[in-house]
């Protein structure tokens, strides 16, 4: 695996959130960065293959935290990227998907906000590739429950570290703060590499 570098994010734009909550946020980003290269690198000595064990092994441990490092930074990205502040009204293609699946943009917020709520880890509306169907689905952690072929078009990251310290415990008002940050010029752009 390729040695990872962290990507740059403007949050100039972002409101309701502090510089503090936002930069301990994305320090914990280049951390699961910093793992993943050190699990890449032990990955390269053969000598972690010696032992092959469910129970208590080098190369289990190296596993279990390769895709929990890994999933984590692209979900950060994901949300990351979508969290900007700016272009924060629903349009395009993306309103029309939402509305012919939801009803309207009011209940699928609400809908994603309930899962949001629900979840310990994440919550994403995506589009899955399998059954070309789009759906709002929780995590519960970076690595479990991961949906494979659903591409992300929206990613909220709702483990308490995304908003302790400007929200407390009340992760509803983060959620409302997020939707008030979601950036559809990012989810359009999502959105239309999927439909190519
Ligand atoms: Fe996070």
């Amino acid at each position: 695996m390729k040695k990872l570098e962290p990507k740059n994010y403007n949050f100039s734009n972002v409101k309701y959130f502090s510089p503090i909550q936002l930069s301990e946020h994305y320090q914990l980003y280049i951390n699961y960065i910093n793992c993943l290269n050190q699990v890449s690198a032990d990955l390269k000595n053969d000598r972690i293959f010696n032992k092959c064990s469910s129970n208590y092994s080098d190369i289990r441990s190296a596993e279990k935290s390769k895709t929990f490092c890994f999933d984590s930074i692209k979900l950060h990205e994901l949300y990351f990227e979508n969290l900007t502040g700016n272009n924060n009204r629903p349009y395009g293609p993306f309103e029309r998907i939402v509305i012919e699946n939801f009803g309207s943009y009011n209940d699928f917020r609400d809908k994603f906000k309930c899962i949001g709520l629900s979840m310990r880890g994440w919550v994403l509306f995506c589009y899955d590739r399998y059954n070309k169907e789009y759906y709002i689905y929780g995590q519960d952690s970076h690595d479990c429950g991961v949906m494979l072929y659903a591409d992300p078009l929206i990613v909220a990251d709702v483990y308490e570290h995304a908003y302790m310290i400007d929200f407390g415990t009340n992760r509803s008002l983060y959620l409302d703060a997020f939707f008030q940050n979601l950036d559809f010029k990012v989810v359009n752009q999502r959105l239309k590499k999927n439909l190519e």
